[in-house]
């Protein structure tokens, strides 16, 4: 089953609880919560105290994407806040299986991100563990960036490694999607979208959900 999930770094932080509920109510199946420090990106964004507000008023699971340094030593304060999938970047983390070997015995999803240069080798000996792979279709730190074309190919690759394994790890695209690319996308394998500028920055949330749903799961 294809799923969105809808970034918040683009909605309105004035009204964050009514947003969370209008693209709940738009129909989209995660929310995505970008975490930046300042360091492994270059922007600061979402800390734990958001998270937990958030939490309060989802009701769907909360997607937490950590771009921040040595992970580690926020993985407690990440799951205390509710995080259902947490996903670190592989840049990030020097002894990764052991982070998400941490993260799974804490009873949630884990992920593993991947910048867009990153080699999916990375993967080799993780992928097994993982609830999900995000594949940056950009360069973290911002929303609103084009998609980078040449994650097209990456993402076939990924979606073969994994099916010649016989996985059910999940590919997760993270920016530049919107409706004018998403059936492109999913052609080549991705599984979860997340969609941050194009849903937050549009006129009508359900409107913008059903039109990429609809490109997502129509066969011709
Ligand atoms: C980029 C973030 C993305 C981004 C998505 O560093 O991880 O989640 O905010 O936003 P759009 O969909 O606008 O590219
Ligand atoms: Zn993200």
């Amino acid at each position: 089953m294809k799923a969105i999930s809808a970034s918040i770094l683009s909605a309105d932080f004035r009204r964050l609880e009514d947003e969370i509920i209008k693209v709940q109510e738009a129909g989209v199946d995660y929310i995505h919560i970008d975490v930046m420090d300042g360091v492994f990106v270059p922007n600061i964004t979402i800390g734990p105290m958001i998270v937990k507000a958030v939490k309060k008023v989802a009701e769907i699971p909360l997607d937490v994407h950590l771009m921040i340094v040595n992970p580690d030593r926020f993985i407690d304060t990440f799951v205390d806040s509710g995080s259902d999938i947490l996903t670190v970047h592989a840049e990030a983390s020097v002894h990764l299986h052991r982070t998400i070997t941490y993260i799974k015995g804490k009873g949630i999803k884990a992920g593993v991100s991947l910048n867009p240069t990153t080699s999916l080798d990375l993967l080799e000996y993780i992928l097994d563990e993982l609830f999900m792979v995000v594949v940056m279709t950009v360069n973290p730190g911002f929303e609103a960036q084009p998609f980078i074309p040449s994650m097209l190919r990456k993402i076939e690759r990924l979606r073969k490694m994994i099916d010649s394994r016989g996985l059910d790890t999940k590919i997760e695209v993270d920016g530049g999607i919107g409706i004018g690319n998403i059936r492109e996308v999913a052609d080549a394998g991705a599984d979860i979208f997340v969609t941050g500028s194009s849903l937050f920055y549009s006129q009508d949330y359900r409107e913008t959900v059903r039109a990429m749903k609809a490109k997502i799961s129509s066969k011709d």
